[in-house]
Parts: C-alpha cells; sequence; structure tokens
C-alpha cells in the first residue's frame, strides 16, 4: 500500500541497537511472514532532525501499566505472566464486518513500518520511542466503517489470574479509551506491534497497542482486546477516575496545566541523574499535522 508521507529522517538517525542489525528479518517475522515489510520511517516533521530514540531500557523498564502495578518497573517485573499467543481482537458495533480477527490474520493484512514519535505522558515526562506497525485506519478498513460511526473506543485484556494489579481498584478495569472518529483516520495514529524492530514487549502493551504521538500517553491504550466503532463519545478509564484532572481529547498542551502541576516542561527519560527538563510541544511537536481537527475548540474546556 503505498504511504502518505516522505520523511526527512534516515535510518541514521536511529540510535544503534544491537540486536538492530537483524530488524528486517525481525519485521519481516513479525508480519506473519506476509513479506509486508515495507518499511518507511516517519516523525511528525517538526524537529524531526533532532529526534533520537531512547535506549531499549528506558522504554521497556520505564512503564505504566496498571493491570500489573501501579509502580514503574511493575510492568516489567509481571508483564510476562500475560499470555499473548493466540490473540484476537473484536471489532463491533458500525461496521460492514464485525467479528473476532486474529492476531495473525490482521497482520498478515497490514503494512508493517516505523514511526518515530515522540511520547510524553500525562506525568510531566517524555521519550522518543521507535514503533513499528500499522496506521488504525487501515484496520478499521478491514472491518469497513459504517457511516454513523463518530468515535471509536478500545478495550485492554482483562484476566485477574495474569495481572496482579487489577487485585487493586486503582481504576475500574478493564482499561478502555476512545477517540474521535477523525483523530483515528489521522495518519500519525498507529496501532504499535513492535519496538526497535522486535515484536511489541509485554510490559509496553504486547501484542497490539494504540500510538496517539500528540496525546498524553495514557490515551495509548494497551494490550488491546476490543474495538467497537460507536455513535457517542465512549467512556475513558482516567476521565472516569477523575474527570476533572483527565479529559476525553487529553491533547498534548504546554498552556493548559493538569491541576496538580504544570505541564509547561517535561522530564527526559534517559538523560541521567541530572536529567534536563525541555519545554513541552503543543500538540506535542505535531501541531502542524494535527491542529486543524481542533480549530474553535475551547482547549481549556475539552482537555
Ligand atoms: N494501557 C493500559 N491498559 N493500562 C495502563 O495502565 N497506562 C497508560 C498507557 N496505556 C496504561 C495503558 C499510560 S499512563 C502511559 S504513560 C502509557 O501507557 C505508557 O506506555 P509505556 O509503558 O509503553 O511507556
Amino acid at each position: 500500500m503505498a504511504r502518505r508521507w516522505i520523511n526527512d529522517l534516515t535510518r541514521n538517525d536511529i540510535t544503534p541497537y544491537p540486536a538492530y542489525l537483524n530488524r528486517r528479518q525481525l519485521i519481516a517475522g513479525m508480519a506473519g511472514g506476509a513479506g509486508a515489510a515495507a518499511l518507511g520511517s516517519i516523525a511528525g516533521p517538526a524537529h524531526a532532525e533532532t529526534l533520537e530514540p531512547n535506549s531499549w531500557d528506558d522504554i521497556t523498564s520505564y512503564n505504566n501499566f496498571y493491570e500489573f502495578g501501579t509502580g514503574k518497573s511493575d510492568p516489567k517485573e509481571y508483564a510476562h505472566l500475560m499470555s499473548t499467543s493466540p490473540w484476537s481482537v473484536e471489532i463491533d458495533g458500525l461496521v460492514d464486518r464485525p467479528g473476532t480477527y486474529s492476531f495473525d490474520d490482521i497482520m498478515s493484512n497490514m503494512t508493517i513500518e516505523e514511526r518515530i514519535y515522540r511520547f510524553r505522558c500525562v506525568e510531566a515526562w517524555s521519550m522518543i520511542i521507535p514503533w513499528n506497525g500499522f496506521e488504525l485506519s487501515d484496520l478499521l478498513a478491514m472491518a469497513g466503517v459504517q457511516d454513523g460511526a463518530r468515535y471509536v473506543a478500545f478495550q485492554t485484556l482483562y484476566r485477574p489470574d495474569e495481572m496482579p494489579g487489577t487485585r487493586y481498584p486503582v481504576l475500574d478495569w478493564p482499561y478502555v479509551e476512545g477517540l474521535r472518529m477523525d483523530e483515528a483516520m489521522n495518519p500519525l495514529t498507529i496501532m504499535a506491534t513492535g519496538i526497535y524492530g522486535k515484536p511489541i514487549p509485554n510490559q509496553n502493551g504486547a501484542p497490539l497497542r494504540l500510538v496517539v504521538p500528540w496525546k498524553y500517553g495514557y490515551k495509548s491504550i494497551k494490550s488491546i482486546v476490543k474495538i467497537s466503532l460507536v455513535a457517542d463519545e465512549p467512556p475513558t478509564s482516567w476521565n472516569e477516575a477523575n474527570p476533572r484532572e483527565y479529559g476525553f481529547y487529553s491533547n498534548v498542551n504546554p498552556n493548559v496545566s493538569h491541576p496538580r502541576w504544570s505541564q509547561a516542561s517535561e522530564r527526559v527519560i534517559g538523560g541521567g541523574l541530572f536529567a534536563k527538563r525541555e519545554p513541552t510541544l503543543m500538540f506535542n511537536g505535531y501541531e502542524k499535522e494535527v491542529a486543524s481537527m481542533y480549530e474553535g475548540m475551547d482547549l481549556e474546556k475539552y482537555h
């Protein structure tokens, strides 16, 4: 499938990773042998030339995945308990072809490519991550979006036996998220299946997680088992838990503070003990690509 953009980042911009030499093979493997590993490398043009991904270690050992506990190292410690094979995603609601899609089926129909994106958590830390994945719009097209669909609702696996963190009512399990249809169809929005050319580790949301680079990280719902196309704005876990602090939109915005902290700057993970803080960019640096979707909207009210 023809990709829509050419990118100003080259492979040389990526931090070397030992297994990186094998990545063509790895990615071809991930694509279920479909040979669909057409690799394009895409990042938001804003500051793209300076994007240098974090290390594998940063990305896979400093995580939020509350189903395994609320500590940053809990996901790495416990996420291996989650079984991800076989895996399937139920797609239902306002679609022409509702049903249960196996992960392998999905992979053999999608084109896997690489996207190097900024990743900004609402807790004011950030990383730069080399994802592998496909555009969400391609998956939705596979199911056939019907006219009345205005939002997309997502749900994470909920398997208490394999998820020790779900014993605690930190959130109302299962974890759920949502996007407006135009956000879901935006070419920046991907379903990630890999990091650094390797299958996505459990702690990062194996085998399939959402990535919406201009929104706070909690929108990037992990280990997705269900996608529903709906007419009305769906509930989202963090908004249900605390609507004042976490809105439905959750667009990265340095000018709208979290009620308990400023969002004007962020701690860059991987910078060592004296990690520098950097100014947070409007829409996380993807303003040119996404601002038009919110024209005329009060971004404080619809935070
Ligand atoms: N998805 C699920 N199911 N459970 C979670 O706790 N945490 C979110 C998001 N997706 C979370 C989730 C938050 S707050 C962030 S910042 C990112 O995942 C973290 O992604 P990472 O661990 O890959 O950096």
